[in-house]
């Protein structure tokens, strides 16, 4: 792995490319940004499932995952929901402006352990931000994979991120995607329902799979029940937590779970680890 030098020192980047995901008062803006610094850029290097404190210098910094997959090189993508003051500082931002970030923190999906299985996304509204570099990081190496079946969904069409990259997904060998919206739309083509019921609906097979979810608590709390249904192991399930944080270092006791730390532990646990933690899910 390259050598990133101190992770808690915050790098500018340039914003290159902004859009929004969803409308609305919580809506979504994904930020394309690259290192202003051209050693940062060289030797930054992350894993799947870490997150990084971006920031609006004198307004603050949020923890955000890091929605694009190291397969993706030379920038780093993030979608922020618009939730209070840093993130409605940060949609105020567009392409040429810049932002700060330090990172990357956290652990990661282990996708390497992965390979040789079927891997299947189960998100739900923002939930599919640390998702996505699942997908794209199997979808980059597809040969080593078994299959990506994922499964997605929001309360409405307009609340859909990537809805482009879905479809496009879709068309590619050894992909399915099954979308979802909580209540019915004209036009709409796919399932209508809530995620853990499109899951049941799909009812993927739990041979040989790796099954990873993220999304609001109380779709977690469900899709891991179904999960438990259709007979996953607890050591096939894997989740991301998104715990308040303060200090990130393990030192305020801000973003526990039980005895787990979200910033120190995480954000990525087994169900395993979890199971018998039920402040995870609450
Ligand atoms: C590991 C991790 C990954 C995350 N990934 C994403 C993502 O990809 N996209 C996204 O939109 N949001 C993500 N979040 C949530 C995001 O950090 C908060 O929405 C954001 O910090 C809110 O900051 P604010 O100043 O706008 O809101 P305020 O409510 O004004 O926040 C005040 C402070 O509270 C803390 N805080 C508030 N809400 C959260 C929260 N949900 N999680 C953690 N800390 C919070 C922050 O320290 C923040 O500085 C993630 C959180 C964690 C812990
Ligand atoms: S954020 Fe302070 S202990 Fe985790």
């Amino acid at each position: 792995m390259k050598n990133q030098g101190n992770p808690y020192i915050p790098h500018t980047a340039t914003i290159v490319d902004t859009w929004y995901e969803t409308g609305g008062e919580r809506c979504i803006k994904t930020f394309k940004v690259v290192f202003d610094d051209p050693a940062v850029r060289e030797s930054w290097s992350h894993r799947p499932g870490q997150c990084a404190m971006i920031g609006v210098l004198g307004v603050g910094e949020s923890m955000i995952s890091i929605s694009s997959s190291p397969t993706e090189e030379g920038y780093l993508r993030f979608s922020v929901m618009k939730a209070g003051k840093v993130t409605t500082a940060l949609h105020q931002l567009e392409a040429g402006d810049k932002m700060t970030v330090r990172g990357p923190y956290g652990n990661s999906f282990p996708v390497e352990e992965w390979k040789g299985k079927k891997i299947l996304t189960i998100g739900g509204g923002i939930g599919q931000a640390p998702l996505r570099p699942i997908v794209e990081y199997v979808k980059a190496n597809m040969k080593d994979y078994a299959g990506l079946t994922m499964i997605y969904g929001a309360r409405t069409s307009g609340d859909l991120c990537f809805k482009n990259e879905f479809a496009e997904a879709a068309k590619c060998e050894g992909v399915c995607c099954h979308l979802s919206i909580d209540v019915a739309e004209e036009g709409w083509p796919h399932y209508v329902g809530f995620v853990p019921s499109l899951l049941m609906e799909v009812s993927p097979s739990p041979e040989n799979t790796i099954a990873i979810t993220c999304g609001p608590p109380i779709m977690i709390r469900f899709v891991l029940e179904n999960l438990k249904k259709l007979n996953f192991a607890d050591e096939q399930i894997y989740t991301t937590l998104e715990n308040r944080m303060k200090c990130g270092i393990g030192k305020c006791g801000r973003c526990n779970a039980g005895h787990l730390y979200v910033c120190k532990d995480g954000p990525v646990f087994s169900y395993a680890q979890l199971k018998n933690v039920p402040e995870a899910f609450a």
